[in-house]
């Protein structure tokens, strides 16, 4: 089937040959996750207050769903809140929370009409409940859809994550529907928040640190990092583009050496060694 456009203007020529180009290059990534960080950094840079930083990387979030979607990314995870910024300023997290509902409820329909399903990981009772019931609605209206999943990770946290797995893994050995030595990687990675989900193949982070800030502890076992010094107020298409390129030149070993990967690599291609 023929993919709708997800903006109303037509995406440009150039910018079609490019994705293809990617494409034929090598993998895609099936997974991208984001830790996009520096908005208060990009806001101060330009003048501006701390929100005004949080509201311009709207437009990059909506470029970056758009690009990636494009390109046949499976998995798009957005680190947005974490349970550590429960920390900031109130003011800070009030309008954090505002434009979050707003922005659910201006982009919620578009990601519809795109075939591209809401999700959300985290401490989610902890949000505000109408923050709490927007996300919700959003969620549920777009539960059928296929394309690409765009996951809002929100008050997440890998250790809460892992904490929380814990807790319901403890609560069935109780009851006695799990048996302790039963518990292996599989087990640990069903109870995640990310249990529907392959392991991010690509982590980039904008803001130029090189940190992890309690994204997805466990998941990024074997994931490729890419960090990069824009602020994610200037992140664009360009930016995903680079980081896939970075992405498609690196070798991943998962442990082995180079040659195995390479005689897999033919094998998978068809050709005998
Ligand atoms: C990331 O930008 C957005 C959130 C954490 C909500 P920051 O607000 O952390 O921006 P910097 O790092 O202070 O520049
Ligand atoms: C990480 O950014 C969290 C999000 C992008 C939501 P932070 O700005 O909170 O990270 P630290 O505090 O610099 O590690
Ligand atoms: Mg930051």
């Amino acid at each position: 089937m023929e993919k709708i456009e997800l903006t109303d203007k037509k995406q440009s020529k150039e910018d079609i040959l490019k994705q293809s180009l990617l494409r034929q290059r090598g993998q895609i990534p099936k997974h991208i996750a984001i830790i996009m960080d520096g908005n208060g950094r990009w806001a101060k840079a330009n003048g501006k207050l701390r929100i005004q930083g949080h509201k311009a990387g709207v437009d990059s979030v909506r470029d970056t769903i758009e690009s990636c979607a494009q390109l046949g990314v499976e998995h798009l995870t957005l680190y947005a809140f974490s349970t550590e910024n429960w920390r900031r300023p109130k003011a800070e997290i009030s309008a954090l929370m505002k434009l979050l509902i707003q922005t659910l409820r201006k982009e919620t329909q578009r990601l519809n009409d795109n075939d591209i399903r809401l999700n959300a990981i985290g401490e989610l009772t902890k949000l505000p409940k109408i923050c709490y019931k927007e996300l919700q609605e959003s969620m549920k209206l777009t539960a059928g859809n296929e394309r690409m999943v765009v996951t809002l990770a929100l008050s997440y946290s890998g250790r809460w994550d892992i904490n929380q797995a814990m807790i319901s893994i403890a609560q069935k050995i109780q009851s006695g529907e799990l048996s302790a030595d039963s518990i292996n990687q599989d087990v640990i990675n069903e109870h995640l928040a990310t249990a529907e989900m392959p392991d991010p193949d690509l982590l980039i982070r904008t803001g130029g640190e090189f940190r992890i800030s309690n994204f997805l502890l466990w998941q990024t076992a074997y994931t490729e990092f890419y960090i990069t010094n824009k602020y994610w107020p200037e992140f664009r298409r360009g930016d995903i583009y680079e980081a896939i390129e970075a992405y498609q030149s690196r070798e991943r070993r998962f442990g082995m050496i180079s040659e195995q990967i390479y005689n897999q690599k033919k094998e998978n291609a068809g050709v005998t060694v």
